[in-house]
Order: C-alpha cells, then structure tokens, then sequence
C-alpha cells in the first residue's frame, strides 16, 4: 500500500504529487563536507535583505486553515473585476491551446498594436507588455536606478515598489501622506531633485484614493525640471468614474519622464495568466524592451488580453456594476458605526476598525471561519493595525460580507 506521507497534496490541481526530502539534505551534507559558503552568503547584498510583500488573494494558505475549499472562500482581500473575465477571453484561450507548443511572440507585437489603438493617440511602439504589471515594476527599477540612488514613495500604497527599488539596488525613501491620507504635493516637489523615480499609485492601492489632478502635474513637471522619472501606477483607473479623463496616457508626449502603468488582473480578471502593460515615449520602451526577459508573456495570456480589449460591452457592464456595488457597500458599511471608511474612488474601500476593538488580524481571522477573506492592511508602511481593505464584490458576495460583519461586531440585525 502507498504510504501518504510520501505525497504532497497539490492545492493548484487538486492531485497528488510525490514529497522530496531529499534535496535539502543533500545539499546541507555536501556543505558540510566540502566546507563551502553557503548561497546566502554568495548572493547579492542587495538582495539578502528582501523579503516577499505581503498580498491579498492568498486563498492558497487561508483554505489550509478553515473547513472551506478555496472555492468557497469568497476573497475580498484581493479587488478583482467580480464579474470575472470576458466570455470572449476564455473562448480564445480555448481555440488557442495548440499554441503552447511554440514560442510566444516575445514582443507582443499585436497586442501592443491593439492597445495602442484602444488608447488611439499613441503608437505600438509607446507600449510594452508584462508578465503581470508587477514585472514592469521591477523592469523599470532595474533598468534606470544605479546602486545607491534614491527613489521616492509614497506610504501607505503598493508594497512591490519598495521591493523593486531595493532588489535594484536603488535605496526606497518614504513620504507619509496626509492625515486623511492625501497625496500633499509640496513634500514630494521639495525632495525630488535628489530623487532618480517617483513611484506614484493612481488610484491608491491600499486608500482607493485619485490623486487630484493638479497635484499630479506639479509632480511631474516638477520631475521633468530635475531629470526624474515618473512612475505612475493606474492599474485600478478603470473602476474609476470617468476614469479615461483621469488617466494621464495622454501626457506621454508631453512629458518624456512618464511611465504609465495597467493591468489585465483587474477589471479584465485575467489575473492568473499574468499580464499587464506600460505605456511611455518611444524611448523609455526601447530602452526597457531590450531588458527585459524574453517570452515573457505566454501565447494564451496573449490571446486572452486580445479578445478581453476587444470586449467593450464587457468593460463597461463591469464598470456598472463596481459603480453601484460600491455605493451600496459604502452606504451599509457606514451604518457600522464602529468602522469608519475611507472614501473610495476604486473596486476597494480601505477601512479604520480600531473602535470595533478588534485588530484587523483578530478581525481577519474570525471573518475567515466564516469563508471570508480580508485584507488585513497593518503590512503596508504608513497604516497601522487597524485597517482592513475589502474589495467591491457582487451583490450577493457583499451582502455575505457584510452579514459576516455585523455577526462578528454583534450587531443584531
Ligand atoms: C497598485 C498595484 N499595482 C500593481 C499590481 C500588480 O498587478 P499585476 O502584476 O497582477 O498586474 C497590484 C496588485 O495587486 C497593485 O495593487
């Protein structure tokens, strides 16, 4: 008979696979014997000191701990589209399975060409695709901060910036923003001749705040006058109202030190193929696509982001949908008194609980022996931990959250 404990069970296709113990000790008696440095020792001193972001979306770990598989989890720590991808999207990846045999177009050229054309003022060589946007993150650190220079970022937002920064051996200053966590332009302008990038988070991912629009200009320009680069994060624009007007894309000619970044994971949900794309002048995309790793995007991811920009009914049903489920969530949630929220522009709302008493750990895992995930924010630099963020689901999905709420605040309904 099998014996299980040489098994491990697969949380990502539900089979069985064989444990390896081996590897492991193999490599700590050969250390021993050949008396060599261990690979902590002969990695990069840049790299030593990181360690991985905390994210939301880790379904994965959180079905190890309750009685609920990952598809009964309803995960609102990560703000997804919640009507999923475009039919359109899975239909392509569907007819396009053959494909996986060859190699990716490496440069994406009919995607970029469709994304250029979706945006309609820029070309395909103004665009660059990603294996996710965070592979774009780290692309733009590693190809133009030299060791030791200094980038500027806000606290609280996205915590992969940092990472890049780092791991390019670039060296992360942080600028805490405003007590109603705002953006407050003069602290960044009087700090960034000494600056080489300007990571900058529109809307904010964890507050779900817009930057004002005059704020971020005199950013930028103030950037372009000290040859600083802008990085600028859309990726959750589309649940925006309005979110085209907002959207700085169009300023690429004008201002030659502007990156813009998006995504597919979001309001296209096609988060586990990996995709996402940036967009600045010609050189800043011929500079960063002759370093970046090649076939970085696979064929299928490719297809799907296709048919996904090809979907407008798609888009703007999803954007309905974000916009009326987030003034439905941000209206019940206001009756909870002991929560109060921040207001929120994106598909999220960020939310200070420290009057329900509990922290958003405590918080976090009593919701999860409900089958419900949430962000607990005390990770990001600049909150505390008191702050959780959950995303805008389905109506039915929201109203589970909020049930799941008042249960645990006791608060009888
Ligand atoms: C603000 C922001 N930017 C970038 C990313 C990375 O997205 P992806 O790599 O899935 O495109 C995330 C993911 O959560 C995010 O919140």
């Amino acid at each position: 008979m099998d014996n299980p404990s040489k098994y491990l069970y697969c949380s990502q296709c539900n089979d069985k696979h064989h444990r390896n113990k081996t590897i492991d000790n193999r490599s700590k008696k050969l250390k021993g014997e050949l008396n060599v440095r261990s690979t902590w020792e002969l990695a990069r001193d840049s790299i030593k000191s990181l360690k991985p972001c905390v994210h939301g979306g880790e379904v994965w770990n959180a079905e190890k701990k309750v009685s609920y598989n990952r598809n009964e989890i309803v995960d609102f720590s990560s703000s997804i589209n919640p009507l999923g991808p475009s039919q359109k999207a899975l239909e392509a990846i569907g007819k396009n399975l053959g494909s996986i045999q060859i190699y990716p177009d490496s440069n994406s050229e009919w995607l970029r060409e469709a994304i250029a054309t979706s945006f309609g003022e820029i070309g395909s060589n103004n665009v660059i695709v990603g294996n996710g946007s965070t592979e774009l993150i780290y692309l733009f650190a590693e190809t133009f901060l030299e060791k030791g220079e200094m980038a500027l970022i806000p606290a609280p937002t996205f915590g992969e910036y940092e990472k890049a920064v780092k791991k390019a051996g670039g060296e992360p200053r942080h600028i805490k923003m405003t007590r109603n966590l705002g953006v407050e332009p003069n602290i960044f302008t009087r700090q960034i001749k000494d600056a080489k990038i300007v990571f900058l988070c529109n809307p904010n991912n964890p507050t779900s705040a817009l930057i004002p629009h005059d704020t971020l200009i005199k950013i930028i320009e103030d950037a372009l006058k000290h040859d600083v680069l802008l990085f600028l994060d859309e990726d959750f624009l589309e649940f925006v109202d309005e979110g085209k007007q907002v959207s700085l894309v169009d300023k690429i000619s004008e201002f030659p030190n502007l990156f813009v970044l998006r995504s597919f994971t979001k309001v296209f949900g096609l988060t586990g193929l990996r995709i996402g794309y940036g967009i600045a002048s010609e050189d800043t995309i011929e500079i960063l696509s002759n370093a970046k790793t090649p076939w970085n995007v696979n064929c299928l991811a490719q297809v799907a982001a296709l048919a996904s920009l090809a979907d407008k009914e798609h888009i703007k049903k999803s954007s309905q949908v974000v916009k009326t489920e987030r003034a439905f969530l941000t209206q019940e949630i206001a009756q909870l008194k002991c929560f109060s929220q921040y207001p929120a522009d994106a598909n999220f709302i960020l939310i200070n609980i420290k009057k329900s008493g509990f922290t958003a750990a405590q918080l976090k895992e009593k919701m999860l022996q409900q089958g419900i995930l949430i962000r607990d924010c005390s990770s990001f630099k600049g909150l505390d931990e008191h702050h959780i963020r959950v995303a805008v689901k389905s109506r039915q999905e929201n109203e589970r959250l909020l049930e799941a709420f008042r249960k645990n605040l006791g608060i009888k309904t």
